[in-house]
Order: structure tokens, then sequence, then C-alpha cells
């Protein structure tokens, strides 16, 4: 179970947020979702110890087991919300990834590189180590809303997940041999989105794209592009300013790609996700 006065404790600013912590609940997307339209305020968060219908990308579920992970959404809302949603994806995978390492090297003192796969997967070891779900409605007006979901495998060992997803997925105990405190790492990952989206999206910039483009996986390889069950292969060139995936076919062609899924060609199976 996760201890809602030993997260509070940590928040600096000491109470930013509205938090709304659930010992078991179905998907705390679908739930902040549903708060939307009860008024909910902007950087209103639900973190749930098990989720029972957890969601994922491309109409994936996500394994959300207690006791073992981060299973949380934040509520973005409001005047503060603009931009769109691709580079929100930029940011959310890049602030994490960034967040992560930081709080690995400081608790360690040694390194863990945390590396991105297109759109944003955060990858650990050549295996998923978390996913992100963002929806939302983005029509630049005042009743924008976007929910950033965040399933991270933080104490998990190989035999806790599933065994189709076992080959492919990894949590942070498996990646260091430690136990974490998931209260203490979830305060430090939502101190540095909050911390961070004071500057986004008007300072992000190219240094945004770099810095996303600088932790891709499968840079310049081929791989096999997946959108609505349509595959084919291609090589990664690029990302355009607003973060979508340049890609270019065997037969030359330049393609931007917004959707969809990325596998190596060497590794094979697509859906790392859970
Ligand atoms: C992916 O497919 O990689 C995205 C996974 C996102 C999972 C998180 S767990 C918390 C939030 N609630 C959900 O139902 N999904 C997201």
């Amino acid at each position: 179970m996760l201890n809602e006065q030993r997260i509070l404790q940590h928040l600096r600013p000491r109470r930013y947020v509205r938090l709304d912590v659930f010992e078991v609940l179905d998907s705390t997307n679908r739930y902040l979702m549903e708060q939307v339209h009860r008024g909910a305020p902007d950087w209103t968060v639900a973190i749930a110890d098990r989720q029972t219908a957890g969601q994922g990308r491309q109409g994936r579920s996500w394994e959300s087991p207690p006791n073992v992970g981060l299973w949380f959404s934040v509520l973005r809302r409001g005047a503060s919300l603009s931009g769109n949603v691709h580079l929100w994806n930029v940011w959310v995978a890049v602030t994490l990834a960034e967040a992560l390492e930081r709080w690995m090297y400081r608790e360690m003192g040694r390194a863990l590189p945390i590396r991105l796969k297109w759109p944003n997967d955060l990858w650990v070891h050549d295996r998923k180590l978390g996913g992100m779900l963002l929806q939302g409605s983005f029509t630049g007006g005042a009743q924008d809303y976007l929910v950033i979901g965040i399933g991270l495998n933080v104490n998990q060992q190989r035999e806790d997940f599933s065994p189709a997803i076992r080959p492919l997925a990894v949590s942070l105990r498996m990646a260091t041999q430690r136990l974490w405190d998931r209260e203490r790492l979830f305060a430090h990952l939502l101190n540095t989105l909050f911390e961070e989206s004071r500057t986004f999206p008007e300072a992000a910039g190219g240094s945004l794209i770099s810095a996303y483009w600088d932790r891709l996986m499968y840079k310049e390889e081929m791989v096999q592009i997946r959108i609505h069950n349509k595959t084919w292969p291609a090589r990664i060139v690029g990302l355009t300013d607003e973060g979508l995936l340049m890609v270019e076919r065997p037969d030359g062609e330049k393609t931007v790609i917004a959707s969809g899924e990325v596998a190596h060609l060497r590794g094979g199976a697509h859906a790392a996700g859970h």
C-alpha cells in the first residue's frame, strides 16, 4: 500500500497538487478523465497501488500489480496548457528520463542510462521500464485538458511479470539489485514535472527535441513501423520540430509518423507494452 503522508512529506513545494491516493482503482487515466468533467483543477494527481484495468497505448492493457510499481496520472488543464500533444509526449518522456537518471545517480553514485523508444517508452538495458499514455483534448481553447498517465516498474522481480511480457520488461530493482522507496521516488518525479513545467512549452525549443533525439533508440537503423495493424520497414532519420518521427522507406521516400509503434528489425516483438 502507498502511504499518502509520506508522499506529501516529500513534495516541494509542500502542496501544489490535489493528490488522490487509492489502494485499488481500475485506471488512474480513466479516473482523471472522469474528474475533468467534474471540474478537477490543474495538477490533480491520482495514484493507485494497484490497477484492475490499467490502460496501455494502442488499446493494450497495462499490468499493474500491488506493491511494486508507480501507476499514476497527472491532469493539466486551462490556460497553462498550450503546445501540441506530440510535443507534450516528448517533454514528459525527456523530463522523466532525466529525473530518473538524476535520482539514480544521487542514490547510487553511479549512472543508470535511460533510453527512449518512440514515442514515449522508457527503456533500460534493452527492456521496457515504463510507458506513458497521454489522453486529452487540444482545441486551443480554455476547455483544453491533458491526462498524463505514467506506468513505471519499480520493485518487480522477473517472475512478477506475466510470461507474455517477461522477456521484454524490466524494473528498477532488476536493473539495480536494490529495492526502491516508491513514495520518495514518486514525489521526486512529481516535483521534477512541476518544476520543469514552469518553462514548458515556451522555453522548450530545439533543445527539447535534441535531448529526445539523444536518448532515442534505433536512430539511423532499420525498424518495423506498425500503424493500424499494417507493418512496413523503414529507417529512423529524424524528428520534426513537433516531435513527430521522420522515417525513410526502402525506396527512399520520407514519411512523418505521428502514431503507431516502432520495433527493431533484429529485435522482433512490437508490443513491449504490458
Ligand atoms: C504504454 O503502453 O506504454 C503506456 C502505459 C501507461 C500506463 C499508465 S499506468 C497509470 C496510467 N493509468 C493507466 O490506465 N495507464 C497509465
